[in-house]
């Protein structure tokens, strides 16, 4: 680039929980990308979902993993059943009923891997779904999943502040399929953050200007591929394989764009993030 100053991207170890996709289907639509009518391959998912948690590895990341259930063909997006910052815990509540039987199944994992200060929501909460930790504080979607009493509940139980953002479009239903943290930083103005603006109502958009004056903005076409579904450790970027133009332009900006294959996934309305949970301590 010319003249400009791309700053050395640091990458900080992290530690996610994943849950292999062994009982994936799409048997009944909570979301527009799910048609139980069209074919779904669970050995596919599996390959897939492998190839996304040994690029964790490969980067130098801790993988955990909880086994998965029958008959809860969704538990593979495990970033809907816990926040973790600092070491404490918000499980999940959910909103559709075919999945609500996943938060006590994530709410075990925890407490038998030594997470003693766990909290389970009242309001319905589909966690990191919703939730992004900014490194000072997390931002809260809400319209479609995520009741907006959550996000309150979540400041008071994790202790730090949230930011309430509303999502308009039901394509985008979840905050992380229109917003992701690229590097997080103590300092909110210093954090940087790629978002979709069409996906949020125009109060929204004004206040993620506010927040984020320097973010990547992203296009129509970044979002269809759920190229906001991306996972940073604040260098590489975990992105789907379709969401090139997404990836140069962070490679613009000092980042490594690392691609997998989610096409499997994606007919659940999932991809990269949604398969990863952050355990943050
Ligand atoms: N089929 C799942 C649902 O509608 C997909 C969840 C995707 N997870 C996410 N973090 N966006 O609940």
């Amino acid at each position: 680039m010319q003249g400009e100053a791309v700053p050395p991207r640091v990458p900080t170890p992290r530690r996610y929980l994943m849950c292999p996709p062994r009982y994936f289907a799409v048997d009944y639509a909570i979301n527009p990308w799910m048609d139980p009518s069209k074919p779904v391959s669970a050995d596919v998912a599996v390959a897939q979902w492998t190839e996304l948690r040994d690029t964790y590895r490969r980067l130098g990341h801790t993988v955990e993993e909880i086994d998965p259930q029958p008959g809860l063909p969704d538990m593979v997006f495990a970033a809907n059943s816990g926040t973790v910052v600092d070491g404490r815990v918000l499980g999940s509540r959910f909103r559709a009923p075919q999945r609500a039987a996943e938060a006590e199944h994530f709410r075990r994992w925890f407490l038998e891997h030594g997470y003693r200060d766990l909290t389970m929501p009242e309001k319905i909460n589909e966690a990191e779904g919703d939730f992004a930790w900014t490194g000072k504080l997390l931002l809260a979607g809400t319209g479609f999943r995520t009741d907006p009493a959550a996000h309150a509940e979540a400041q008071e139980v994790l202790g730090v502040p949230v930011v309430s953002l509303q999502l308009i479009d039901p394509r985008y239903y979840h905050l992380d399929t229109a917003l992701f943290v690229l590097a997080e930083a103590t300092d909110t103005a210093t954090a940087q953050v790629v978002y979709y603006p069409e996906a949020f109502s125009p109060g929204s958009q004004r206040v993620l200007r506010r927040m984020f004056p320097d973010a990547v903005l992203a296009t129509a076409a970044d979002a269809e591929c759920f190229g906001l579904n991306g996972v940073s450790d604040g260098r590489n970027v975990v992105l789907p394989v379709e969401a090139t133009d997404l990836g140069a332009r962070l490679a613009e900006r000092g980042y490594e764009p690392v691609y997998v294959d989610i096409s499997e996934l994606r007919k659940a309305g999932g991809g990269p993030k949604c398969c990863t949970l952050e355990i943050r301590k």
